[in-house]
């Protein structure tokens, strides 16, 4: 069992009235990619921001490497690297320039040039700040929060705004990260991208934690089942189908035929009955559960309503 880098107990945190998180415990181990997964105000930033060491929570405690993120925060800044969702720096500082007056502030530094090559920026290395896109800003404060060599990376809404070409070179830098050893927290709203790259998601809606698993872990638990559909014309009789072991429901609506399946084994014997009853196979597809639908199990709503 690895050894546990953040451990957050019973975080609360208010803004005046709006109780932006209302008791949310749990906690990360060193090397995993841990996503904080909800959809958009459900408490994500407030609780990545009362963890790094940016806000103080009303109550609850934090401990990251052993140390309280509200008292000894200059200790364990140095530890530790932030991209945040809303970030700026100076207009008219070149991205070179804030690269290097960044690494002045580190005893241990990662070669920013290897960084910003990595995520496609080594041609915007003399431009200004300024004149960056909202992709390559974005792009700019990861680079930005690996500068210090840190041993936990917290990405707030990494990929939100980014075209799908650099959501995948961050993913894959995501991964490299966690290879190297690092411990990574993350947070975003697509469930997809939750599923693919992290070892366990956190979910919280209207801050509570409501889940924390792996992917197949919750997927398993709180999916549902396996989708089979397949075009149909008006003379198609599905009841034969229903009485297959481990078809839980047919619904067939004249033009689509969707079935619910408990265990993948059952799908081998729906298309052997298709087959024999002479039912074309060309429109035949399978929807495997997703973390999506965990979401909607788990709340009654879809992430982005
Ligand atoms: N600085 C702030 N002042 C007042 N309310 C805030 C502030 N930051 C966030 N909130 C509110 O707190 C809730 C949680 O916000 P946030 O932590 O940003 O969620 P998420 O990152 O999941 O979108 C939301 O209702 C949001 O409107
Ligand atoms: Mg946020």
């Amino acid at each position: 069992m690895s050894e546990n880098v953040v451990t957050v107990q019973n975080l609360i945190k208010h803004y005046k009235d709006v109780k932006a998180v209302d008791g949310i415990s749990f906690a990360v181990k060193r090397g995993e990619i841990f996503g904080i997964v909800g959809p958009n105000g459900a408490g994500k930033t407030t609780t990545i921001e009362c963890i790094a060491s940016m806000r103080r929570a009303d109550s609850g405690s934090v401990d990251v490497l052993g140390l309280d993120p509200v008292k000894d925060s200059i200790v364990l800044k140095r530890r530790i690297g932030l991209q945040q969702q809303e970030s700026e720096i100076q207009d008219r500082l070149r991205l070179w320039e804030a690269m290097e007056l960044f690494s002045s502030f580190y005893d241990t530094v990662l070669d920013w040039k290897a960084l910003l090559k990595q995520l496609n920026l080594w041609e915007k290395k003399d431009s200004f700040y300024s004149a960056l896109s909202g992709g390559q800003k974005k792009r700019f404060f990861v680079a930005m929060a690996l500068i210090g060599d840190p041993e936990i990376v917290f990405l707030d809404e990494f990929t939100s705004g980014l075209d799908p070409q650099s959501r995948i070179s961050i993913w894959k830098l995501v991964k490299e990260l966690r290879d190297q050893g690092r411990t990574i927290v993350l947070s975003t709203h697509y469930m997809d991208e939750a599923e693919k790259l992290c070892d366990r998601v956190a979910i919280i809606d209207h801050g509570k934690l409501t889940a924390l698993d792996s992917p197949s872990n919750l997927i398993s638990m709180h999916g549902g089942h396996i989708r089979v559909q397949f075009d149909v014309g008006d003379v198609f009789d599905g009841e034969s189908l229903s009485r297959l072991e481990g078809v839980e429901s047919v619904l067939n609506d004249g033009n689509v035929c969707t079935l619910e399946v408990s265990a993948s084994s059952t799908i081998v014997e729906i298309v052997k009955k298709l087959d024999a009853m002479g039912q074309g196979l060309d429109s035949f597809r399978i929807e495997a559960p997703t973390l999506e639908d965990v979401f909607l199990n788990i709340t009654g709503r879809e992430v982005r309503d």
